[in-house]
């Protein structure tokens, strides 16, 4: 048979086996209604502490990027502003009425430099795993960038979700997702998925959210939460009605070439990845390598090995984590799955295995 013919068909099986790959490993919902109610009972209970708060969900398990099994990122808002709480004893008490009027496995954090509360829930029926669950204070901006992240995987869904969610478990399974262990967060691998649907491919698969303007007139404060600007074009129904990518690529083409950009083609030593902006070099944000670090310990000298902004939090490193080691390795997993994918394998559920292994 034709090469080329040979290739469009192993595409195409691409494609197809992506998508029963991450099918069976998204959460059943018999487990997203056992954490709605947890969130309810947790809500309902912090709520004899203070009446003004609530308890929202954020991260995957709203941003549609969630797996089976995902840990359950939460945050208390407080909406009364005369309730005068400081985060940490907010924390410390939460910490004490979880631990007296339930049974979970509760671990306050009042004095870290972001006060949370670490949950776990033990394993049930429903619940296989467990959960384990982080409830933070006031984190407004991560709501935001949830939905951002949400708005963005509800344009193209087949594609997006797709290629996250399969991203998010390679990535697992290669152990290049442990921001302690000097690799990278879920959250920066999703970044990095839409940086490159929005900036790198062309035609692009998505438009930059940022950057489109609001229908109506909006003003300067409606725009800005907690000093910065938050803003990003989330009518979904417009955007159904609005766009659509003339980029007509499979989720199996998109997933070969993101692997390949990243083994080729983007340069991590100078460059940053803004979702906002697109590529930005690191000297444009002060955020270089070598300054002079006298004086200071390796891990401070590391902070700016991959750079991926915060879409909101533009001073900020999402990857700030991964170390020279763990971009080492990074890109040596971006290389191997480009070896893998594109050595003309015989069977794509068979190369995807190999990819995961
Ligand atoms: P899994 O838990 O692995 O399923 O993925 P996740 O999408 O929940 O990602 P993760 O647990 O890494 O982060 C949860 C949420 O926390 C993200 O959606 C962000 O809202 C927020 N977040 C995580 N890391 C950062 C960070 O470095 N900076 C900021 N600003 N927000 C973050
Ligand atoms: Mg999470």
């Amino acid at each position: 048979m034709h090469p080329g013919v040979l290739h469009r068909r192993f595409l195409s099986d691409l494609s197809t086996s992506l998508f029963s790959f991450v099918l069976p490993l998204l959460p059943t919902s018999e487990e997203l209604t056992i954490k709605e109610e947890v969130r309810t009972l947790i809500e309902k209970l912090i709520k004899t502490i203070e009446p003004s708060a609530r308890l929202l969900s954020f991260g995957s398990s709203c941003n549609s990027f969630g797996l089976r099994n995902s840990d359950m990122d939460l945050v208390v808002l407080i909406d009364d502003p005369e309730a005068a709480l400081d985060p940490s004893t907010f924390v410390a008490m939460i910490g004490d009425l979880l631990e007296r009027e339930t049974n979970f496995d509760v671990k306050p954090l009042p004095k870290a430099r972001i006060p949370i509360i670490k949950l776990n829930l033990a394993a049930s029926p429903g619940l296989p795993f467990g959960i384990a669950c982080d409830i933070g204070i006031e984190n407004r901006l991560a709501i935001e960038n949830t939905r951002l992240l949400l708005t963005y995987a509800t344009i193209d869904p087949a594609r997006v979700r797709t290629l996250v969610l399969f991203l998010k478990v390679w990535a697992k399974r290669r152990r290049i997702n442990s921001p302690y262990r000097g690799t990278l967060s879920s959250y920066g691998i999703t970044l990095m998925v839409l940086f490159f649907l929005v900036h790198v491919k062309q035609p692009p698969v998505l438009p930059n959210l940022q950057r489109i303007a609001p229908v109506r007139p909006i003003t300067e404060e409606e725009m800005m939460l907690e000093g910065r600007n938050v803003y990003f074009f989330d009518d979904v129904e417009m955007l159904r009605q609005e766009w659509s990518s003339i980029n007509f690529e499979s989720v199996g083409e998109l997933l070969i070439d993101f692997f390949r950009y990243f083994s080729h083609d983007f340069q991590f030593n100078t460059m940053v990845l803004s979702l906002r902006a697109g590529p930005l070099t690191k000297e444009s944000k002060g955020w270089t390598n070598d300054i002079d670090v006298g004086g200071l310990n390796e891990m401070a000298r590391d902070r700016n090995r991959l750079c991926i902004e915060d879409p909101f939090e533009i001073t900020y490193n999402v990857a700030r984590t991964v170390t020279k080691d763990g971009l080492y390795t990074i890109r040596g997993e971006f290389m191997r799955a480009t070896r893998i994918l594109t050595q003309r394998p015989e069977r794509a559920v068979l190369a995807l295995a190999e990819l995961c292994r």
